[in-house]
């Protein structure tokens, strides 16, 4: 494989990619601006292997320029982005800056260095309000917020990246990312954090704060909205196999990857009280706009092609995401 570059290793998703390739011996290269990702998350991974870290920005073509003049770059992973739904549609601007125009910047990168191999982070959000559960890759994409829209656009650019150039794309279509590293060497560290297991735990590790649960009275078994949660280290597992899978047969195609399984907030957040044998404050509050009911995926399709499987339960998930939240506690907040 070489050097593969991973955009957005300093963040959440990334951080553990870069992990496993490091641990499968693999060369890897950074880029981030660190803007929502942490320097202290890269200084921990160069234990683990061969870690070249570029500082530098997507939409600043000269950083990218001195990225690929490193060499011997056979693929991208790409998960720099913004990726707050509320924020995209408060200011759309900042996302469509970042995430398209970057991204047409990196693929440019690339093209100009006969780079022709991406996996892409994409997401059930391009799918929008869906039409049935579990949700297919046939189902139609409609986002319904910017932050949708940059993504989907970006899978259309692959598109027509892949007919004129030969460049080769799998988009990773992620549900609910949950969980961290199994020995806790990274995590999720989002500030401000919005997804619903960090903010249940927070709330458990800080008195303080309350538990705001959005919506009792949806069409769902306990009037709460149902997600897939798909364990970060099996989603990674994935782009392992998707980057071989580019590799072996130099072809494009995009992926769901979740579990097939809904569960409900209450459920979610029942969990977490058990996982950690404590109550935990909650505040019941109004629906918010634009979260569907149900949002499941039909996995079949990665396991079919990618010969992949999610594996990990969503208890496994919680807990290593409550022992990574005591981690972050004890390290860099006291
Ligand atoms: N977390 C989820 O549940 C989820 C679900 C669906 C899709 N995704 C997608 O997965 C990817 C990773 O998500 P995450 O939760 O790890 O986010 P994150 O914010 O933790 O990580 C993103 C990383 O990209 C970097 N970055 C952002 N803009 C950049 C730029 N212009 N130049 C260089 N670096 C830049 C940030 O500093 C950060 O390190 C994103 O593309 C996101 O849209 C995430």
């Amino acid at each position: 494989m070489n050097k593969i570059l991973v955009t957005g290793g300093a963040g959440y998703i990334g951080s553990h990619c870069v992990l496993r390739l490091l641990k499968d011996g693999v060369k890897v290269v950074v880029f981030d601006n660190l803007s929502t990702g942490h320097i202290e998350t890269l200084d921990t991974l160069k234990k683990y292997g061969d870690l070249i870290f570029v500082k530098g920005d997507l939409q600043n073509k000269e950083d990218l320029k001195n990225v690929f003049k490193e060499g011997d770059i056979s693929a991208v992973i790409h998960f720099a982005a913004f990726s707050q739904v509320g924020e995209s549609v408060k200011d759309p601007q900042k996302y469509y800056f970042n995430n398209v125009y970057g991204t047409l910047n990196l693929l440019e990168a690339m093209l100009q260095k006969n780079v022709k191999r991406i996996v892409f982070s994409s997401t059930a959000a391009t799918y929008g309000e869906p039409n049935y559960v579990p949700i297919d890759e046939n189902h139609v994409q409609n986002p319904v917020n910017p932050y949708g829209n940059t993504k989907f656009f970006i899978e259309k650019i692959l598109d027509d990246y892949d007919k004129a150039y030969g460049l080769k794309s799998i988009r990773l279509r992620y549900f609910n990312v949950a969980g961290a590293s199994s020995e806790g060497v990274v995590g999720e560290w989002h500030e401000p954090e919005t997804h619903l297991i960090p903010n249940v735990l927070k709330s458990a590790l800080d008195e303080s704060k309350v538990f705001k649960l959005f919506g009792s009275d949806y069409d769902t078994k306990d009037g709460t909205c149902v997600r897939d949660y798909i364990n970060i280290e099996d989603l990674i597992d994935a782009h392992i196999k998707a980057l071989n899978y580019i590799f072996e047969n130099n072809k494009t195609d995009y992926f769901n990857l979740g579990t097939k399984t809904g569960n409900s907030i209450k459920e979610v957040f029942s969990l977490c009280e058990k996982a950690i044998d404590k109550k935990i404050n909650i505040e019941m509050c109004p629906r918010r706009d634009g979260d569907p009911a149900i949002l499941v995926a039909d996995n079949g399709k990665a396991k079919e092609i990618l010969g992949w499987n999610s594996e990990k339960s969503l208890e496994h998930s919680i807990k290593t995401a409550y022992e990574w939240e005591n981690n972050l506690l004890r390290k860099f907040k006291t």
